[in-house]
Order: C-alpha cells, then structure tokens, then sequence
C-alpha cells in the first residue's frame, strides 16, 4: 500500500485480504507496519514520533514486518491443508503502511526482487480534505494510539500534525520515470479515477477491478431467503416450485419490513434509495413480488425506483445436477458414495452433473464486485446455499465454514461490513404459533 496517513488504506488492504480468501482460495493477510510499531514502541506516539528526524527508529519496525511477511509468503502448505481449508496454493501478502517515498518503495523492491513474487503497489490518494478529516474522526481518534490518552479535539490535531510530517516527504507514484518500470494502481477518491501502470494478468487485474469497485460509504446487506417454497415443505432440494401458504405470509411481512426498515433511513424514517435483487427462481420472485416500487426524489432532477427488481441468475440455488428434485433421504439410498463424498468435503464436492459450492463461489464473483460498488442498501432475496456464501464473505468466515452456516427461513439477516468488523442483526418476521412442523430439511 502507499499513501499518506488517513486515506483508508488499511480498509482497502483488509477488504481485499478477505476478497482474496474468499473467491480466489488465495491464503492471504495483511501485514500492518502500524501494529509492529504498537507492539514494540507501544502505543500512544505523539505527531514528533513521526518527524522525518526519527525515520531511522521507523524503518525498524517496517523491516521486521517485512521479514514477517516474506517468511509467510514462503511457507508451504501441506496438500491435506490446502483441502481442509479450501483454499489453493497461492499466497498473497499485503504490506500496509505508507510507503510514501521514493526511497522507502525503492526499499522493498531491492528486498523482494529477488524472490519469485509479483510486486504490485497500490496507491491511495484523497483529494478532499473533509474526507480525510471524516476517516480521521472515525477511524484514528479511537484508535488506541489516543484513546484514553487525550480529548478527542487533542488527539484529532495531534493526527492532523502527523499528516503534516507525511505531506513534506510525500512522492506519489507515476511522477518519477525511475518508478516507470513497476506495476501499480493509483485510486484517486475512492476509485473515481483510476490510473494502473504494467497491471497484466488475471489475479492483477481482478485485484484492480476490486479496488475500483470500492468505496468508504457504510452500506447495509439484507439477506433473505424466500418463503417456504413446496419443495422445501416435502423436504425436496432445488427444483423450480411456488411458495406455500406459509411462504406466502412470509412474502407479505417482508413487503412490509422492506417498506419500514430497508427503504428508510433510521433517523428520520424519510424513505431512502435502496436496491432489491432475485435469483430467476420463481420462489424468489413470487418472495419479492409485494414489495413497493415507490419513487422518490433524489435531487431536483433525478428520480429514484425504489426496490427496482433485478433478477440475477448467478444468484440461483445450487444445482444439485442429478439429485436435483431428490430428498435427502432419498439421496443417501440412491448415491450413497456420493453421500458420503458430500458429507467428508461439503465446500469441494460437486454433484453428478450439478455444481459445487466452489462452484457457485465463482460464478458470485461478479455480483460481489457489483455490491462492492453500490452506495445504497440492498436486500437479497435469494436461497439457502448461495446465501450462505455472501454472508460468510461479509461476516468474514472462511470457504470452508460457509458450507455449513445457518441461514434459516423467514429470517431477514442485516449486515454492516467494517473495516475490522461486520455488523450482524438478525430479524424473524415468523410467528412460531404457525406450525410445528419443520419448514425445510435440516442440511446435511
Ligand atoms: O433445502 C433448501 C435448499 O435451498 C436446496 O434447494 C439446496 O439444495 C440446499 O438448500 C442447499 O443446502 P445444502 O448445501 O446444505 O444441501
């Protein structure tokens, strides 16, 4: 990463680590010069810390991260690892600190350039001073560099000081012609112009492609299966059937809480721009297919649909290819080796002429992309499997934990992704008193 401090690198580096593990099997993780320095020198450093005169205790710091990095970058997994995990044999490595000079690039290109690695350097630049002065309130005055250590006004200035000391040594990239042989990506507010130098190949370029997509605005996902579909009701996997009554009272409740909850913003209860997607899947339609289109102003010349319907077949549930109609009872009696295959590699395993859950990870990736960009809220209406899998991108868990994660129905998952963390709230718009029957199979 380069850039001056306050330009959400750390937030770029973090999202892209989990974008990486998740659809690309990549073991990825960062490596926050930041942290070594709490670590070693403690937290707390005052603006002087960072003065170019004490750039020799610095470079410490970076150089063990660095050593730390390279040993994980050539560390080999063993094959059953790779499997367990889920996750194939590549690694990659994200060095987040400023890296805001000539010199200090120079460092770790000289450092790595011996090794077999692509170096890519990302570099993030934010011309609009509000913007820097939101990220520092938000993400560095509570940090525990100034929490409990002094007022919030002292600890924003103080942060503001350590800008100051940044901006005077400050080279970004692609001015001098002796940087012209590296590859790096410049991300000017946000992703808003993009500028790339030798990016070429695939994993580059998807990473390139992420990064434009980004953006610092907090936005919500709602997840939601479809109501109770027939199928579910017999216990049958996948097909293409209706809802039943119940899924059908479940269809109207969420109507509702799209118009209340999603479509509103929480402070004012004024209605607020938001987005709906579906599987092509009847069962996902017919769930959607009360709620409002309203539309609404967004300025004095635009106009908003709210909830305008986008039917995505990437989205659909997936395909369990021969078994596809089948319980799972009726599998076990009819396939047990592929049973059991399933049962021992849940993430891996592939149907006879159906998909895996890898898979459907792939063909998620450029949805994934899509929301990443969208600065509204979305609600998802979709199915148990591939729900699954975007909550656990979001939520952080890795492939191999997505497989099995509980996704009940009648329940409307919110999510608030972070830079450290994600927000989860969980709301069942089911009366219990409805049946005691089960209202789907229980997963194997
Ligand atoms: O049972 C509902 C369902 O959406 C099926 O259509 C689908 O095959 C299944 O869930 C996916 O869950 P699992 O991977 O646990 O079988």
């Amino acid at each position: 990463m380069v850039g001056l401090p306050a330009r959400g690198k750390t937030h770029m580096a973090k999202r892209l680590c989990q974008y990486l593990r998740f659809f690309h099997g990549a073991n990825t993780r960062v490596f926050n010069v930041g942290e070594y320095r709490r670590k070693f020198a403690g937290a707390g450093q005052t603006s002087d810390y960072f003065a170019s005169d004490n750039k020799a205790v610095r470079m410490k710091f970076a150089q063990a991260a660095l050593k730390d990095m390279i040993d994980f970058l050539f560390q080999e997994d063993s094959m059953s690892f790779l499997e367990q995990r889920g996750v194939d044999s590549g690694r990659v490595a994200i060095f987040d600190a400023t890296n805001s000079t000539r010199e200090r690039r120079r460092w770790i290109v000289d450092q790595l350039s011996a090794l077999p690695l692509k170096l890519l350097f990302i570099e993030s630049i934010c011309t609009d001073e509000a913007v820097v002065e939101k990220n520092i309130r938000i993400a560095k005055i509570s940090n525990c560099d100034y929490d409990g250590i002094m007022t919030p006004e002292r600890a924003f200035e103080d942060f503001m000081q350590r800008v100051r000391n940044y901006e005077k040594e400050y080279q970004p990239m692609g001015v001098d012609p002796e940087e012209d042989d590296l590859s790096f990506i410049k991300l000017i507010d946000c992703g808003r112009r993009v500028e790339s130098n030798r990016v070429h190949g695939y994993l580059l370029g998807r990473i390139a492609q992420f990064l434009s997509n980004m953006h610092a605005t907090t936005c919500s996902i709602y997840l939601s299966r479809h109501g109770q579909s027939e199928y579910n009701a017999l216990q049958k996997v996948g097909g293409d059937s209706v809802l039943t009554q119940m899924g059908e009272n479940y269809a109207l409740k969420l109507a509702d809480f799209a118009d209340q909850v999603v479509s509103r913003d929480p402070k004012t209860g004024e209605p607020r721009p938001t987005r709906l997607w579906t599987s092509s899947l009847q069962r996902t339609i017919l769930t959607a297919r009360h709620i409002q289109h309203e539309k609404i102003k967004t300025s004095v010349n635009s106009v908003w649909v709210q909830m305008a319907p986008r039917v995505l077949r990437n989205l659909d549930e997936i395909y369990a290819g021969v078994c596809d109609g089948m319980t799972y009872e009726e599998i076990r009696a009819a396939y047990p080796a592929e049973f059991e295959l399933r049962r021992q590699n849940k993430l891996s395993y592939r149907y006879p002429r159906g998909e895996s859950y890898l898979d459907v990870i792939a063909r998620l990736d450029p949805l994934i992309q899509e929301l990443e960009s969208y600065r509204e809220d979305v609600l998802i209406v979709g199915h148990q499997g591939v729900l699954r899998l975007i909550y656990a991108y979001f939520a952080g868990f890795d492939r191999v934990e997505a497989a099995t994660l509980s996704i009940p129905l009648n329940t409307v998952i919110k999510l608030t992704p972070r830079t450290h963390d994600c927000i989860e709230e969980r709301f069942c718009l089911y009366d219990p008193a409805e049946t005691t029957e089960p209202l789907d199979p229980p997963s194997y």
